[in-house]
């Protein structure tokens, strides 16, 4: 039987699948521009009559939903759609892991937008069709991160080496942080122009720079040209590359390939910005904005000057309408429509190693330390238990938002022991962790002796 594919993550992708996706949504867009096709359908589409979308969307949602419902029908099939949780069983105070669990027998995929980091992981869990993660709070949104790539490719830009400044909310846009991901391995170079107070997440950084092979310019390094940029990311040809190149080399191209923008994402904020940076033709007028794409996942709320539609460079209309050849792509490929190019078992994504997943069932055990995380939800996080990768000797990753933690205790179920210096018991099953030492004391842990080199150094 066919591997159930997921796609909550970006990452869950590899780039060879996203060159698939691009090329079978090329093939749709010249089907749907071509006026002779009958329904202007993809003609490599065989039989997607009789397959159900369906729509779970917990937030807010104009382009993601309708477009997500519009490839469907134009593949030939039909969708379903609970768009208001007011006015589904949400209301009387169902799961979402219920809700999946029903909705698997009535639609043959599911896409999911939800409030909380990490819903869509979760919904996954419980799923027995394929679930899309539409935008699960601050976390991520993958398939705009498709569109967004797609815009740049039709825009004529090659991804390998592209300068892409993104502005704006970086802590709460989710289509950043997925963005962000897909373009350190599509070797492009990112320049992050945080809005004051809205820097991406420290867990997004140590991502790019530990995982995603990219270097961090140091500041001294573009200061002077770009003030407003905080962090500016290259990403190397190959792995272990890094650490070859001297300070000498980095020499980072002065023109901006494309610029993203991000509105304030004010639902997950409890306050208003004082400053937000906007967008504009005097903002664009420095020669190196001359051929700039400008892209922008829309909706915008002032951040983005409408005088700009008219400019050529802006690119954000045309990245809205790419979302129905895009999504169709995903669907066709997803369900196997699109035979030849099926999405085929998971072969681990891009990560470099797979790392171990820890479940944590005591409690008063470590909890997620992200509080928007769905594991923090009253009643959603009675289906989501604590669980955890270990992606690196101190650094523990949500298995559910992605979220890091640094600061950790590891203990032995077994021994009863704990231990600061993060050894892990042999036997996956004795692991358990702990905020700090006092909470595994409190809990009844003794701490371990330290291992003698760490004991001498
Ligand atoms: C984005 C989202 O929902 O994250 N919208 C979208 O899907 N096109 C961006 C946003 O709402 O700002």
């Amino acid at each position: 039987m066919h591997e159930l594919r997921h796609v909550t993550s970006i990452n869950d992708l590899t780039v060879d699948e996203i060159e698939t996706i691009f090329s079978v949504a090329g093939d749709y867009l010249r089907n749907l521009r071509d006026p002779n096709l009958p329904h202007r359908i993809g003609r490599s589409v065989t039989d997607a009559s009789g397959a159900i979308l369906a729509t779970l969307f917990y937030e807010p949602s104009t382009r993601t939903r309708l477009s997500f419902e519009t490839a469907m029908i134009r593949l030939g099939g039909k969708s379903i759609s609970s768009a208001d949780p007011a006015t589904s069983s949400a209301a009387k105070g169902e799961s979402l892991a219920d809700t999946v669990r029903v909705a698997s027998n009535y639609a043959d995929m599911l896409v999911i937008r939800h409030p909380r980091d990490g819903a869509a992981k979760l919904a996954s869990c419980y799923a027995s069709v394929p679930v899309v993660n539409a935008g699960d709070g601050a976390h991520e949104h993958p398939t705009q991160t498709l569109c967004d790539l797609f815009t740049l490719r039709q825009e004529g830009k090659n991804l390998k080496h592209m300068n892409v400044a993104i502005s704006g909310d970086l802590k709460g846009s989710r289509t950043i942080h997925s963005f962000v991901y897909a373009l350190a391995r599509f070797g492009a170079n990112i320049m992050l122009m945080p809005a004051k107070g809205m820097e991406m997440p420290e867990h997004v950084h140590w991502r790019l720079r530990n995982e995603l092979n990219c270097f961090a310019v140091p500041r001294a390094r573009y200061e002077k040209d770009n003030a407003s940029v905080d962090a500016l990311y290259m990403t190397a040809d190959r792995p272990h590359q890094l650490s070859l190149i001297s300070d000498a080399e980095i020499k980072p191209r002065k023109n901006i390939d494309a610029m993203y923008v991000t509105r304030f994402q004010k639902e997950r904020w409890a306050g208003k910005p004082q400053e937000y940076p906007t967008i504009d033709q005097r903002f664009l007028k420095d020669k190196k904005f001359s051929r700039t794409s400008l892209l922008h996942p829309l909706p915008r709320v002032g951040e983005l000057d409408i005088a700009l539609d008219t400019d050529r460079r802006a690119a954000y209309f045309r990245q809205a309408a790419y979302g129905v050849p895009i999504r169709m792509a995903l669907i066709s490929m997803l369900l196997g429509f699109a035979r030849e190019k099926r999405l085929q078992k998971f072969a681990g994504g891009f990560m470099p190693e797979k790392y171990e997943v820890y479940v944590g069932s005591e409690p008063g055990v470590l909890a997620c330390v992200n509080e928007n995380c769905i594991v923090h939800d009253a009643m959603e996080g009675k289906y989501a238990p604590q669980r955890f990768q270990l992606v690196a000797p101190h650094r523990l990753r949500c298995f559910y938002c992605e979220s890091d933690i640094a600061e950790f205790v590891v203990a032995n179920r077994k021994t009863r022991h704990f231990s600061i210096d993060a050894e892990m018991p042999r036997n996956e099953r004795d692991v358990v962790f702990f905020a700090s030492p006092e909470t595994a004391m409190a809990a009844g842990y003794s701490a371990a002796k330290r291992r003698r080199k760490a004991a001498n150094a």
